[in-house]
């Protein structure tokens, strides 16, 4: 039976607000602070480049976190990138690959920017792109990807879940037609790790970006970046680390991951990544996926009944509820919510305009559940904007 009340427990600052704004970031889990704490404390010291028992115990430890992501994820730790945020992991890929020109990537307009300014820029470099249209409910048919394939596609470029509509994408059938027409596949994660199981043998994607500070509760500043053939991009930031030799003129880089991780990493967001990811694991994704869909669910079903409401997204959604009040903005509706109720969401265009202007507004109201959230919190929410009504009417 999932304990909803002993898992707020582990996020103090749950007992001051009610925080439904988990898409931008989630709460960290106290045993994933303590482990932050624990490396500053007691064994702090750099990664790999030591041989003394600090940075003994440093390495061992980071690289435990990523055995620890990479089995969470089902993936191979070599192939498994610490990066800084689910942005970073994209445009690695994006600046790694060796594009050429006349070559074609396929995304969507339901993108965050993050995976779509990194191919859109690579038009310089004379890289055409296909923009894939959603339906009303921000559902992208894998049919239409397929459509606008042609023999110089080399990439198709997808979220997973859609941070805007908390709509869910069939990402299985995507890699499948890529995987047919020789396509390489790159998926957003950064709404579905942590919140849902997420298999990369099974999904059978060429690369996985995500963040340590959404659904796998680690700091910010953390993300994780998989790439199911590391040999065919060349790193496009070297430096400390990804060497194995130098001589003269030339060098000869580590395999991956090391030659993807320029640089002093963010040791302890890592170590904190890994203990959280631990906690995500313990308590058991699939249960987070049926509690999350129940509240934002529920959530969506009641904001829709009332008639100053405007919800959006797919009837099956993730935590994600984007809604806007008739006649009010929507960042006149979080302000109002967090001074009257604590209410945190988030309001604006989300980081991702065409798919907001798609729905014919500037932005929305986007309340978003975790793990931690309550029934409770669905009613103060629904409560709270009934009471908008007086502004509108
Ligand atoms: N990508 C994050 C969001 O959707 C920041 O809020």
């Amino acid at each position: 039976m999932y304990d909803v009340y002993a898992v707020r427990e582990d996020f103090p600052v749950l007992k001051e607000v009610v925080y439904l704004d988990s898409t931008a970031t989630t709460q960290t889990p106290i045993p994933a602070v303590e482990a932050m704490v624990e490396y500053f404390y007691r064994y702090a010291g750099n990664h790999g480049r030591g041989a003394h028992r600090l940075a003994r115990e440093t390495t061992n430890r980071y690289e435990d976190a990523r055995e620890t992501v990479a089995s969470f994820l089902n993936a191979d730790p070599s192939k498994t990138v610490f990066t800084k945020n689910t942005t970073d992991g994209i445009n690695l890929v994006a600046n790694s690959y060796p594009w050429e020109a006349g070559d074609h990537i396929v995304t969507t307009m339901l993108e965050h920017h993050s995976n779509l300014l990194p191919w859109l820029r690579l038009q310089k470099k004379g890289v055409n792109v296909t923009v894939v249209s959603p339906d009303r409910k921000g559902i992208i048919d894998p049919q239409m990807i397929e459509n606008a394939l042609t023999d110089r596609t080399k990439l198709i470029a997808i979220t997973q879940v859609s941070n805007v509509f908390g709509s869910i994408q069939n990402i299985k059938r995507t890699t499948k037609i890529a995987r047919r027409n020789g396509v390489k596949t790159l998926i957003d994660g950064a709404q579905s790790a942590g919140h849902m199981p997420v298999d990369l043998k099974d999904l059978e994607c060429d690369f996985f970006a995500t963040a340590g500070h959404k659904g796998l509760l680690g700091p910010q500043g953390t993300g994780v970046l998989y790439i199911r053939q590391p040999e065919i991009l060349e790193s496009a930031s070297l430096g400390g680390g990804t060497v194995s030799d130098v001589s003269g003129l030339s060098y000869t880089l580590e395999p991956s991951p090391a030659c993807f991780e320029a640089g002093t990493p963010n040791i302890p967001g890592v170590i904190g990544l890994g203990r959280a990811v631990e906690y995500v694991e313990k308590i058991g994704v699939s249960e987070i996926e049926k509690h999350e869909a129940k509240l934002s669910g529920e959530a969506a079903k009641r904001l829709s009944e009332l008639e100053h409401v405007e919800v959006y997204g797919p009837e099956n959604r993730a935590g994600i509820v984007p809604f806007n009040v008739k006649g009010l903005h929507a960042h006149d509706v979080a302000l109002i919510l967090d001074q009257t109720r604590k209410i945190c969401v988030r309001s604006g265009h989300h980081c991702a305009i065409p798919i907001t202007r798609f729905l014919e507004v500037d932005s929305t109201v986007r309340a978003s559940f975790a793990l931690y959230n309550t029934e409770e919190e669905v009613d103060i929410l629904v409560n709270a904007v009934n009471a908008l009504k007086a502004l509108v009417s």
